[in-house]
């Protein structure tokens, strides 16, 4: 088996700026696009770098980075804070940053505000809001003012308390029917692309055919024009929980744990810092200070 060695530099510098009109153009090749979620510059860079055609700054942050409960509690601040440190690292990916709960749904003029400071302020290109028709007004003023949207719909976490829990949605009839027309309305009110969360695999690919724009799954099969998870669900780097249809590609959070252990015990057992990582004064530098503070003796200085 041979392995491919990327180099990451000249990847990203061969890269080209991922644009919402770039999305479109994937839909009409049938070609795939992937998004992951970042809060950080050195993921954001690693996502770049690893082609990654669009990096979402999701307010999952607040459960996976900041330690909430659920996603109710962030802020403004939290978002645009983070939003900031991606736009440093990532320069080719779609950046896309989640409006946060009580940001977009009190009217849709300080929506609009809202979803500006996202691009103004933080860098980004674009915003993401949930919900289906209740949303059409603000995701139009926000689009009048020449800020991408992507809509979110199915499990929408910021209603986890309307939806009675984290729960698969469109499973009957009426439901599904409900969802078809809500992307639908959200096409039409200007929405570059949605993601469908948590939703029954047939039902997305209905929706996905039925819509111009593309679809961004997670948790709703392989039906959708792209694909999108959490990222510290796929590094196995939150353990509270992990969804069915999160595939976990590494284990950091062990990786990590063992990493401390080991910086622990060495700390311990004087084997961290060795010579490598130990800088010394030059002889005669260190002669000369111990004269001028009238110190005779040299200290002696342990050599691992
Ligand atoms: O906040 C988030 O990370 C999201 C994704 C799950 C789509 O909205």
């Amino acid at each position: 088996m041979s392995t491919q060695i990327l180099d990451p530099i000249s990847a990203t510098k061969n890269r080209k700026k991922v644009t919402t009109l770039d999305f479109l153009r994937m839909k009409q090749r049938r070609q795939p696009i992937s998004m992951l979620t970042a809060y950080d510059y050195p993921t954001a860079l690693a996502m770049d770098q690893a082609g990654i055609d669009s990096i979402l700054v999701g307010d999952s942050l607040g459960m996976v980075v900041l330690g909430y409960p659920d996603t109710l509690s962030v802020t403004m601040d939290d978002m645009l804070h983070h939003c900031k440190a991606v736009a440093r690292g990532a320069h080719a990916s779609l950046l896309i940053g989640d409006m946060p709960f009580m940001s977009y749904q009190v009217s849709p003029q300080e929506a609009v505000r809202n979803a500006g400071r996202f691009l103004q302020e933080a860098g980004m290109d674009a915003v993401k809001l949930e919900g289906g028709r209740d949303r059409q007004d603000a995701i139009r003023l926000i689009v009048s003012a020449g800020i991408p949207v992507m809509g979110h719909i199915g499990l929408t976490p910021q209603s986890v308390h309307q939806l009675g829990g984290y729960r698969l949605q469109g499973r009957n009839s009426a439901e599904a029917r409900r969802l078809l027309d809500d992307a639908r309305i959200l096409q039409d009110a200007g929405c570059f692309s949605l993601v469908l969360e948590s939703v029954p695999s047939q039902l997305a690919t209905l929706i996905s055919q039925e819509l111009e724009i593309p679809s961004i799954g997670i948790g709703a099969g392989p039906g959708c024009d792209g694909q999108v998870l959490v990222t510290h669900d796929l590094l196995g780097l939150f353990e509270r929980f992990t969804p069915r249809f999160v595939k976990q590609y590494a284990n950091l959070s062990q990786e990590m744990t063992l990493a401390f252990n080991q910086y622990s015990q060495d700390v311990r057992e004087h084997r961290f810092p060795a010579n490598e990582q130990t800088t010394y004064m030059a002889d005669e530098e260190w002669q000369s200070f111990l004269n001028s503070i009238k110190r005779y003796q040299p200290v002696a200085i342990v050599n691992n």
